[in-house]
């Protein structure tokens, strides 16, 4: 069960011009964390920043021995540059862990993690399950440039098989991502894919998915407010897998994470 929790800053470092590493004591919650899962924190109020709701902010990493979590963040607005002032003690109001998570499905022994920019730190904790659980991993990491290249360390660490594709590498990325994954899956067979935020991705891989014959979940990245499954503004369509009908979801309480063919974009 999601607490709310005033908790304290232990970090909050820039790693390159657009991202901050905010570290956060949360004591006991670190050990419920699944890959996947999330926190809704409350962003400090600044001069020129009012921000109102919470930011969902997807765990980077969760050390249960040392009771803190990690997340990745990228400046952009009013939440996130209160969250940038964030310094060394200050107290942070955390609610979470929230949402589902990630699933892996026993019998899978090769599963591929795609994803671009800041969607690479929500897959990173994932690659690290699986690869505990002796599964293969190979992870495509993707952005506009190497210097925005998220996690490989994490990656590299894990054991899983690194694949960097840039924007800069010539043809186009998403070109370059889909012939990557064909040839992985010539070469191994990939049972399941898993996917975070970009759209380009996801649409890339429902339709390998189709065509190659794996399985996937894509988590996905929308505006909440209460995160707990109770103001219903974070509802998409999703498509149900049979009926093809469209049914209301809450990503704060149904997701974030969903089976790649139930989402609508
Ligand atoms: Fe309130 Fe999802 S954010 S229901």
């Amino acid at each position: 069960t999601a607490r709310e929790n005033a908790a304290s800053v232990l970090s909050n470092e820039w790693v390159n011009d657009e991202y901050k590493h905010l570290r956060v004591r949360v004591d006991a919650l670190a050990a419920q964390v699944k890959p996947g899962q999330f926190f809704n924190l409350q962003c400090p109020q600044t001069e020129q920043d009012k921000p109102f709701f919470r930011r969902p902010m997807s765990t980077w990493f969760a050390n249960a021995e040392q009771g803190y979590v990690d997340f990745l963040y990228k400046v952009v607005g009013a939440g996130t540059r209160g969250l940038s002032t964030l310094r060394p003690q200050d107290a942070v109001n955390v609610l979470g862990p929230l949402g589902n998570g990630f699933t892996l499905q026993p019998g899978h022994r090769h599963i591929l993690v795609a994803g671009r920019g800041v969607g690479l730190a929500t897959l990173a904790p994932l690659a690290e399950h699986a690869a505990a659980h002796d599964v293969q991993v190979t992870a495509l990491l993707s952005a506009r440039d190497r210097e925005h290249l998220m996690s490989q360390q994490r990656f590299l660490a894990s054991g899983a098989t690194v694949i960097e594709v840039t924007d800069s590498d010539g043809s186009s990325a998403m070109a370059q991502v889909e012939q990557r994954i064909r040839a992985v899956h010539q070469q191994s067979p990939i049972d399941a894919v898993y996917t975070c935020g970009s759209s380009r991705v996801i649409l890339l891989l429902q339709r390998l998915s189709q065509e190659l014959g794996f399985s996937g979940e894509a988590a996905l990245e929308q505006q909440m407010a209460c995160g707990l499954g109770m103001c219903y503004c974070c509802v998409r369509p999703m498509r149900n897998k049979e009926s093809l009908a469209l049914t209301d979801k809450r990503v704060c309480y149904d997701g974030p994470v969903f089976p790649l063919h139930e989402v609508v974009l």
